[in-house]
């Protein structure tokens, strides 16, 4: 899903075509073999084509020793990530808003991985006390943070403010992680090597920083806030990269894919139809965690800090996400709207 407004059109047009091809066929397989073999062509037809949209990753890397932390660990892609970051020995931290929600994905995971060491912690991106009250928790409980992972998001719902008044999307996917991650940073700096890992998106490429209304009480349209806010997230990633390597604390941003998760829920037309009609092409949430874990995994010297990765590799993003001069006016802004300090 990546690409400038003509190759989202060209999508459309590739997923079309693709649809009328994969229905020929099958209807020329049916007639000819009759069901029960069409079906088995058919379903090998559909991973032959699911191979080549979704690649396959694996590593055996150990973690035992290292402390994560997963904002949103309770479902969808941050689920699967605590998941295989527990079952590589790490001590895993699921930040979540809804307490209850986090234990039972806590339950879960104890029984699927062996000796799973996963704890639950309150945490609500939209509230900044409660930012406050989270990361006293982190500093009061552990030792080291080894691995920060800004999981969490809300996508393209309608109208509403966090508790501090800011614009939902800006506040919970850029505001949130941008303050949890200025909290925590004695305790990354003090466990280096560290990383941050911030999810963003491909709606990154459609996004623009609109400073004149970051609220978005002038003109607010769903998904041109959600856009803004996924490339705030590899903005803040290739600013914090510049300041903090030194510190031995390296930023990565990370498209995870379109993969199906319950932040689905408010998308419409027309990518609701490539979802409705592709949904073999959509990732598995353990398929959308492979660029996570491969950035969290991977030697450093083989990563680039400030780096946005997508599909276990790197890539480019944006122009408007490579803007320096934006990266750091939205560094700026952010400390003034949160009335911290951060040099
Ligand atoms: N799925 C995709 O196709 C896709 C594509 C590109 C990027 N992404 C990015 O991937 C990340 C994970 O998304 P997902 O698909 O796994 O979505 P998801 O299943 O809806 O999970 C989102 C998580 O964020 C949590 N969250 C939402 N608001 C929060 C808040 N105020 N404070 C703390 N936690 C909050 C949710 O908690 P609750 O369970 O309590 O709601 C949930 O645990 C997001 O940053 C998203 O932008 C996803």
């Amino acid at each position: 899903m990546r690409g400038t407004g003509s190759t989202h059109l060209g999508l459309v047009w590739v997923s079309r075509i693709l649809c009328l091809h994969i229905s020929g066929t099958f209807q020329h397989q049916r007639k000819h073999f009759g069901g029960g073999i069409s079906q088995f062509y058919f379903t090998l037809e559909m991973q032959a084509i699911r191979s080549l949209f979704i690649p396959t990753w694996s590593s055996d890397t150990r973690l035992d020793g290292k402390t994560a932390i997963v904002t949103g660990g309770n479902n969808g892609i941050g689920k699967e990530t605590v998941k295989d970051l527990a079952s590589r020995g790490a001590r895993v931290i699921l930040a979540c808003r809804d307490m209850a929600k986090g234990e039972q994905a806590a339950c879960d995971i104890v029984r699927e991985v062996k000796g799973a060491k996963v704890v639950t912690m309150q945490l609500d991106l939209a509230d900044t006390k409660s930012i406050c009250q989270f990361a006293e928790n982190i500093y009061n409980t552990e030792k080291a943070l080894h691995y920060l992972i800004n999981n969490a998001g809300v996508a393209v719902c309608p109208y509403a403010r966090t508790v501090d008044g800011y614009e939902m999307q800006f506040g919970v996917n850029h505001l949130g992680h941008f303050f949890l991650t200025f909290l925590l940073l004695d305790l990354l700096k003090h466990s280096a090597p560290s990383r941050v890992i911030n999810l963003s998106s491909a709606a990154h490429f459609f996004g623009k920083i609109h400073f004149d209304d970051l609220k978005g009480e002038k003109d607010y349209h769903h998904f041109r806030a959600y856009a803004q806010s996924k490339l705030a997230n590899v903005l803040f990633t290739r600013e914090l990269a510049k300041r903090t390597e030194v510190l031995g604390v390296t930023a990565y941003s990370v498209d995870p894919g379109l993969v199906n998760t319950d932040i689905l829920r408010y998308i419409r037309r027309p990518l609701l139809d490539i979802v409705k009609n592709f949904g073999f092409l959509i990732k598995t949430p353990a398929e959308g965690a492979y660029t996570t874990i491969y950035c969290t995994v991977t030697p450093e010297n083989q990563l680039v800090t400030g780096g946005y990765y997508s599909n276990c590799s790197r890539a480019e993003s944006s122009n408007a996400g490579q803007d320096d001069g934006t990266a750091l006016k939205l560094w700026a802004v952010s400390c003034h709207l949160l009335g911290i300090r951060w040099r």
